[in-house]
């Protein structure tokens, strides 16, 4: 089993371009839809989950850890994950070391997605998530087909609780307090592949790409 992990920002573009990589046979975990899915279910993670992540605060560690670990419950030996969204704080780096070990797995390479503040307000002020499928859109940088209507189901196009301009600057805060620590950890294991995301959606997906080619 090999993992590649989308490191980067709120807002970077993380989701977006785990949909390509998703096409070249990685399964796409994002930690904030598995959350984001257990709130809509209304169970007891749900609800632990739900006040911190509209506040854009971090879901506790040990509750990510454990939905995180459930992935791997059976394991599945050949398969390549793409992880979006985790680990996002040292101890859940540290956690998912010790699983991959415990799994005889790999950690094949960590893309950053490096992005200026000021982008990332535009691209999260702009952005529109379909309500059933969970489909990424901009209303400028990548528009659906009709307004407010997801081209792949017809879905209703909404944005979300955390895309609030304050809980934005409070994510972009708590991200450079808590998970930037998380580049020098990767880097020290070689293991960090820097890419401009500040660039067209195209040329960032192309440039994680290559990132991960020349990943160990
Ligand atoms: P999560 O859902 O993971 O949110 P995030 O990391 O804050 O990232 P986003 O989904 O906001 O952005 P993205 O980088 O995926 O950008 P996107 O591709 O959508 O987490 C949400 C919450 O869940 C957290 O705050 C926390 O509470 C909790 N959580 C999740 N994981 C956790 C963990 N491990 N530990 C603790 N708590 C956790 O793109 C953004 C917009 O820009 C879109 O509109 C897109 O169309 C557009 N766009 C993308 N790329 C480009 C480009 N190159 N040019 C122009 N526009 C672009």
């Amino acid at each position: 089993m090999t993992a590649v992990v989308l490191l980067g920002p709120p807002g970077a573009g993380k989701g977006t371009v785990a949909e390509t990589l998703a096409q070249k046979g990685y399964e796409h975990v994002s930690t904030g839809d598995l959350l984001r899915e257990q709130i809509r279910l209304g169970t007891e993670l749900g609800l632990a989950a739900k006040e911190r992540m509209a506040q854009g605060r971090f879901v506790p560690d040990e509750i990510v850890v454990g939905m995180v670990r459930g992935l791997f419950d059976p394991p599945r030996p050949g398969h390549r994950f793409l992880f979006d969204g985790f680990p996002r704080t040292l101890a859940q780096a540290e956690a998912f070391d010790r699983m991959l070990q415990s799994l005889e797995a790999r950690l094949g390479g960590v893309v950053l997605l490096e992005c200026p503040d000021e982008v990332i307000v535009d691209r999260l002020s702009g952005r529109r998530v379909c309500k059933t499928c969970g489909a990424v859109y901009h209303l400028e940088f990548n528009p659906p087909a009709v307004a407010g209507v997801c081209d792949r189901d017809g879905g209703e196009l909404l944005q979300r609780a955390d895309d609030a301009p304050e809980t934005v600057r409070k994510r972009l805060q708590i991200y450079r307090e808590r998970t930037a620590p998380l580049i020098g950890y990767y880097r020290e294991k070689g293991l960090l592949r820097p890419v401009d995301a500040s660039r067209p959606i195209d040329e960032v997906r192309r440039a994680v790409l290559q990132g991960l080619e020349t990943a160990p």
